[in-house]
């Protein structure tokens, strides 16, 4: 008798390796990753990576670029599973569950998720569970792609300033990436925002319903924007001036920076420092929170940009021209990442 035939999905199970994950699609042996090199970002084919215990590989469909990509270089990295990943930027990631490590039991093959993970510009990237968010149904894997630095960024500096209905929100870079989430989030929340971006980007911010522009580089800022109830900064170097800007008893939340201690104590306003997640919140939980934002309809990721994955470097040169507004993504998966 010659060998019994398997259905497909089947077969796809029954190629999981022993011990290491509970269920599979199916990952190559190699796959496609941008390399950070010493003079270049290039791509090349790797090992692709798999799940240690408690963690998940995804099958990468879109990556969001983010600043930190320049600002922080890529490492080659040993894995708890023995493989050792290349030294591959990125760090947002929307694609699907291709298989789970021993102790995984909330996530299966084939769920559609969004992460925060090393390694991001790659057909596979591999997270612990705990990081992991459900994508959002009403978003393409395209727009959830721009979700996890950005979107949490933004969403915790308004979770940050205790936003009351009705309130006066200045956001600082309002046009950029985690700026135009915190228009969103602080929307959702209900305060009347007053923006401050390049006047370039004023067109494309009354479209997000924004009530007030200031034009950084054209108008007198401290003159347009002072007694707000918080200040949103997302802008490098401007922290001081927005501590300014704000009223008494209010807030300056930021993601680039805050003043010194005793001037926020003598302008009597409560500073508050996001590194990377709602303040008291995980990473994962963030997200989550976010996800479930997505979800209700509240935020929709603004996406003005793609690239291919093998011009990586090209959409990052075009980020940090200071031109972007929204989100840049690459594309890893065409066939896959307009679908919802
Ligand atoms: N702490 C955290 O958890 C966290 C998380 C995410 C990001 N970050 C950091 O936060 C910063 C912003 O990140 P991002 O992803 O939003 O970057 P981004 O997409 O480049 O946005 C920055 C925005 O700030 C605007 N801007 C620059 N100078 C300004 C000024 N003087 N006044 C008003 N707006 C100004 C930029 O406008 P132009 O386009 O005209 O330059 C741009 O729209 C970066 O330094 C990033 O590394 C921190």
């Amino acid at each position: 008798m010659g060998a019994m035939r398997m259905p497909l999905p089947l077969m796809a199970l029954a190629v999981v390796s022993a011990g290491v994950a509970q269920s599979a699609l199916c990952a190559p042996e190699k796959m496609d990753a941008i390399v950070q090199t010493a003079t270049a970002m290039q791509l090349q084919s790797v090992d692709t990576p798999k799940p240690g215990a408690n963690q998940i590989l995804i099958k990468v469909y879109a990556a969001g670029v983010n600043p930190v990509d320049w600002k922080r270089r890529p490492t080659q990295t040993t894995l708890p599973s023995g493989s050792v990943l290349a030294p591959i930027p990125g760090y947002d990631v929307a694609g699907v569950v291709d298989s789970v490590g021993t102790g995984v039991t909330n996530w299966k093959a084939g769920d559609a998720v969004v992460s925060r993970v090393t390694g991001a510009f790659a057909q596979y990237a591999v997270v612990n569970a705990e990081e992991v968010a459900p994508k959002p149904r009403r978003l393409t894997f395209e727009q959830a792609g721009a979700m996890p630095i950005a979107g949490v960024a933004g969403f915790a500096l308004a979770e940050g300033a205790n936003i009351q209905p009705g309130q006066r929100v200045a956001i600082i870079g309002a046009a950029g990436g985690a700026g135009s989430v915190a228009v969103d989030a602080a929307h959702a929340k209900g305060a009347k925002i007053i923006a401050s971006a390049h006047s370039s980007q004023h067109s494309w911010l009354k479209e997000q319903r924004v009530e007030e522009l200031v034009a950084y580089d054209k108008d007198n800022v401290a003159a347009r924007i002072h007694g707000v109830d918080a200040a949103l900064n997302t802008a490098d170097g401007q922290a001081d001036a927005a501590l300014g800007y704000v009223k008494r008893g209010g807030y300056l939340v930021s993601i680039s920076g805050l003043p010194t201690a005793d001037k926020c104590t003598a302008a009597g306003v409560t500073c508050v420092q996001i590194r990377g997640t709602v303040p008291g919140k995980t990473q994962g939980e963030s997200l989550r929170m976010l996800s479930r934002l997505a979800e209700d309809g509240k935020y929709t990721p603004r996406i003005t940009k793609t690239y291919p994955l093998a011009e990586a470097a090209a959409a990052q040169q075009f980020a940090r021209t200071g031109d972007s507004m929204g989100k840049i993504v690459l594309i890893v998966d065409p066939a896959k990442s307009k679908a919802h």
